[in-house]
């Protein structure tokens, strides 16, 4: 049984990829972390220029996740291609990078820069940056603004290239947001980025990140992302969905597999254990091999069981 999987023309080694900005620029993880067993490794939000981030602190733990507030920092796409991704693909990663800007414009200028190197299999367009066209709330939150973005970047990147768009699992209609970015030519989605969130430091009576706006990851978003993956899985069986949100086990990737996920990705579950991916791949292949149809059998399986 291989478990190898075609998103939108693009082959896969494996469902299990790691979540953008959570396996760092790939150079801070151990060796166990095994870039090249992962199916994919999605890299932080590459932005036009090089960012700072915000103050720290940057993170904050809580009960059953974790909340950060990182503002994006990283090299700019040209620090990025100069450094990061040449290393990436020497040690063996199939890369999607993720591309985060403040205008359209810019989501376009970063998709055309990425059409002129080799060594990319995918574009995830994250929409959960804050800072955008839509002022205060993310693009995201709007399906209009994020097809417009999606649309921007699908014309600037090459044919064999799958466009994922990165949906937030906090807006009102995601169903809406996804079939906006599909019909603008997104060849997949990936649910859910971290959920809008925030910390108080009692002490100081201030909130506890450097911003106060972060996003909460982990366990606590797991049933939030079943949700999301579900609705899209439903209203649009044929697009391909990547599902994060607190996938820490092999049991946790098969749960979004049976919402209607094709591949999950692993985020805060890989800052406490980088080899966190291989360990999940084997679950997984357990319970995939205990089904009927393997990996085929567990997509959208839960959807069958159930008569609106
Ligand atoms: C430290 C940290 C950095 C992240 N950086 C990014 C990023 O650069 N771009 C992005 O789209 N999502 C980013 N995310 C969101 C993750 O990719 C993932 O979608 C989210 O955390 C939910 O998955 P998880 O619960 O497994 O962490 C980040 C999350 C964390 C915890």
């Amino acid at each position: 049984m291989t478990d190898a999987v075609d998103l939108a023309g693009q082959l896969f080694a494996n469902r299990v990829f790691a979540a953008a900005g959570c396996a760092g620029t790939g150079r801070e993880l151990p060796p166990q972390a095994d870039l090249a067993g992962l199916g994919a490794v999605i890299t932080r939000s590459i932005t036009p220029e090089a960012r700072a981030g915000l103050a720290a602190p940057r993170l904050a733990e809580t009960p059953s996740g974790l909340v950060n507030a990182l503002g994006l920092p990283g090299p700019g796409v040209e620090g990025f291609l100069a450094d990061e991704l040449p290393w990436l693909v020497e040690h063996g990663a199939a890369v999607i990078v993720s591309i985060a800007a403040e205008s359209a414009a810019d989501y376009a200028r970063l998709a055309q820069r990425l059409r002129q190197v080799t060594g990319i299999v995918a574009v995830e367009v994250n929409l959960s940056n804050p800072v955008t066209d839509s002022g205060r709330l993310p693009v995201a939150m709007d399906a209009g603004l994020a097809g417009g973005v999606v649309h921007a970047v699908r014309r600037n990147t090459a044919a064999g290239i799958p466009v994922l768009a990165k949906l937030a699992g906090d807006t009102t209609d995601v169903v809406a947001v996804a079939r906006a970015c599909a019909g603008a030519g997104a060849d997949g989605v990936s649910l859910i980025n971290a959920v809008r969130g925030m910390g108080i430091d009692v002490a100081t009576g201030q909130p506890s990140l450097g911003a106060w706006l972060g996003g909460l990851s982990g366990p606590a978003i797991k049933p939030i992302a079943l949700r999301a993956v579900w609705e899209v899985h439903a209203a649009l069986p044929e697009l391909p969905i990547i599902a994060s949100g607190g996938v820490r086990t092999g049991t946790d990737a098969a749960e979004m597999m049976m919402a209607g996920a094709s591949a999950v990705s692993i985020g805060t579950a890989l800052l406490t254990d980088p080899a966190a991916g291989a360990r999940i791949r084997e679950e997984l292949a357990v319970i995939a091999a205990q089904r009927e149809g393997g990996y085929a059998g567990l997509l959208g399986c839960a959807h069958r069981e159930v008569t609106a």
